[in-house]
C-alpha cells in the first residue's frame, strides 16, 4: 500500500495501462497529459501501424512501444496472442482502445475479460462501426456526440460507460464534427479510466448494460466528473464489466482514426 493509499481512503494504486493506438494519437495524449502518473500508469502502448505518428508521443515520455502489425503474423489470432503475451509482460490491467483500427478476437478479450475499453465518435447504438461520423452525417443527424463502452465480441456493442452529445445542426463537414467531438474523447476516454481505476465501474449480471456504479452519497452533482470523492476501494476484480465492443471485421473507426 502507499503513502497516498493509506492516507486518501478510496484512492488505490496506480493503475497499469496499455493503450493500442493506429494513428494520431490524440487520445493517447489525453491519457498521458491527464491520468498518466496519476491514478494511473501507461505501462505500454502497441500500434498496428509501424509509423503511426501515436508511437512519437508515447515514446517521448518514456513509455514502452511496440508495433503489432496484421501483415506480420499469419493470422489475426497469432497477432492477438503476440500482443496479449507483451502487453501481460508489461503488466497491464487496462486495455484501452484509443483509435486502434483493428479487430481483437474473442481469446485476446478472454485474456483481458471485463479490462477493454473502446472510444467511439457516436451515440451508440447510433452508427457502429467505421465511418460513424460520416454515417451521422449522412443521415442528417442534427445531435453527434462520443461514446466510451468496455469491448464485447460485437461490433461496438458492449455496455456504455459515458456518452456525451454536441448539437451542430449546420454540420455537412466531417471535420466539423470532428473538431466538435475531439474536446469530449479527450475529456471522457480518460474519466472512464479514473472511473476504472477507482473500482466505480462494476458488473452487475442482473443489470449488466449499467457498469458505471450509481452516484455515491456526498459525491457531487457532476459526478463522475468529481472523483475526489472518496470511496471504499474496491477489488480490480470487480471493478470490471463483461469484455467489450469490437469494431468491424476489418478496420475499427476507419475515417475517423
Ligand atoms: C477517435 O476519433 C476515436 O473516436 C476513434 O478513432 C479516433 C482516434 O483519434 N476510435 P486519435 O488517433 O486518438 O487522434
Amino acid at each position: 500500500m502507499s503513502l497516498l493509499t493509506a492516507i486518501v481512503p478510496g484512492v488505490a494504486e496506480q493503475l497499469p495501462i496499455a493503450v493500442l493506438v493506429s494513428g494520431t494519437g490524440t487520445n493517447l495524449q489525453a491519457l498521458l497529459d491527464t491520468v498518466h502518473g496519476r491514478e494511473a500508469r501507461i505501462v505500454a502502448v502497441a500500434s498496428s501501424v509501424a509509423d503511426a505518428p501515436a508511437l512519437a508521443r508515447a515514446a517521448e515520455r518514456d513509455v514502452p512501444t511496440a508495433v503489432f502489425a496484421r501483415g506480420d503474423y499469419a493470422d489475426r489470432a497469432a497477432r492477438d496472442d503476440a500482443l496479449a503475451d507483451w502487453l501481460v509482460q508489461r503488466g497491464a490491467r487496462l486495455v484501452v482502445l484509443a483509435g486502434y483500427m483493428e479487430l481483437l478476437g474473442p481469446v485476446f478479450l478472454a485474456r483481458f475479460s471485463g479490462a477493454v475499453i473502446n472510444v467511439h465518435p457516436s451515440l451508440l447504438p447510433a452508427f457502429p462501426g467505421i465511418g460513424a461520423v460520416a454515417q451521422a452525417l449522412a443521415y442528417g443527424v442534427q445531435v453527434f456526440g462520443v461514446t466510451v463502452h468496455f469491448v464485447d465480441e460485437g461490433v461496438d456493442t458492449g455496455p456504455v460507460i459515458l456518452q456525451r452529445a454536441v448539437e451542430l445542426p449546420d454540420a455537412r463537414e466531417e471535420h466539423e464534427v470532428l473538431d466538435a467531438l475531439r474536446p469530449l474523447e479527450h475529456a471522457l476516454l480518460p474519466q472512464a479510466v479514473r472511473l476504472f481505476a477507482r473500482g466505480a465501474l462494476q458488473f452487475d449480471p442482473a443489470d449488466p448494460r449499467h457498469p458505471l456504479a450509481m452516484r455515491p452519497p456526498g459525491a457531487g452533482a457532476d459526478w463522475p466528473a468529481d472523483l475526489r470523492v472518496a470511496r471504499p476501494a474496491r477489488g480490480r476484480a470487480e471493478a470490471s464489466a463483461p469484455g467489450e465492443a469490437n469494431g468491424p471485421d476489418e478496420t475499427r473507426d476507419a475515417g475517423e482514426g
